[in-house]
């Protein structure tokens, strides 16, 4: 039986579009209350906050507002990210690398520091962290967004292990090919790229994001309380070739 998800208060980055309005869906439907960020708008009836999660300042200004509102905080999906464009070193520019390295990981491990502490004063909370299968191997992007994907699920399990015996459980979601607007630009023109991809996968298809919204709903879910410290791949078989 699905888990009611009532009265829980779930943080969702990257809500606008994609994989996190997915999720931001999902939560709602099932009850929850969604707190939902963004840099641009947000196409859905939950609170919202927008602004950039590689930004200390509003980070604080997000968690101020949390902390009156409901001075709890159940689940956090850190689903925000950006993709770098493919590029190897010499194509990557310091400045592109740390904005990656800022928008993927380090507005993870900011939010991750401001929502931990109400969660151990209730000794309890669950991260759902967004890596990739660029975080397991090679060529899911370039330099800098493999960089920032590995580092995520790094992130993840030193989180976990630091604080599982608190009842704080961090898990990693590695998607593949998911369809969302980040993968615009494969299916333009004639689509060459997104069939190629398709081509290239086992399971001979991209994944929809609300596929990958049911599994961050499972592992926010009391039903995956012994998963902890885990990279769970969604990518119809790609990291297992
Ligand atoms: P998307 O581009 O549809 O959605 C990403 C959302 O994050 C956008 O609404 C964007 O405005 C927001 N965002 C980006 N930077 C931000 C910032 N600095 N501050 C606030 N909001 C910001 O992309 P998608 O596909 O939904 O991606 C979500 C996550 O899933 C990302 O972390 C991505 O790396 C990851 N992912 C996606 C895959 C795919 O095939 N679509 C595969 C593997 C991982």
């Amino acid at each position: 039986m699905a888990e009611d998800f009532t009265d829980k208060v779930v943080l969702i980055t990257g809500a606008a579009s994609g994989i996190g309005l997915s999720q931001a869906k999902l939560f709602k439907d099932n009850g929850a209350k969604v707190i939902a960020v963004d840099k641009n708008e947000i196409p859905l009836d939950v609170m919202s906050f927008n602004g950039d999660v590689s930004q200390s300042e509003f980070i604080d200004n997000l968690f101020d507002s949390i902390k009156s509102k409901f001075n709890t905080l159940d689940i956090v999906c850190n689903t925000a990210g950006i993709l770098d464009g493919y590029s190897p070193v010499t194509e990557t520019s310091l400045e592109q690398w740390q904005n990656i390295l800022n928008t993927n990981l380090t507005s993870q491990f900011m939010v991750i520091k401001k929502a931990l502490p109400m969660m151990l004063d209730k000794g309890k909370g669950v991260f759902v962290n967004m890596a990739s299968i660029a975080g397991l191997v090679a060529n899911g992007g370039g330099v800098a967004y493999t960089a920032s994907k590995h580092a995520v699920i790094g992130m993840t399990k030193q989180l976990d292990i630091d604080y599982a015996n608190q009842g704080i459980r961090a898990n990693c979601i590695a998607p593949g090919a998911i369809d969302t607007p980040m993968n615009a630009a494969d299916f333009a023109g004639d689509g060459k790229m997104a069939k190629w991809v398709a081509d290239q996968t086992p399971a001979k298809r991209w994944a929809k994001p609300e596929e990958v919204a049911e599994l961050a709903l499972f592992l926010a879910s009391d039903r995956s309380d012994y998963i902890h410290g885990s990279v769970v791949p969604i990518d119809g078989g790609w990291t297992a070739q």
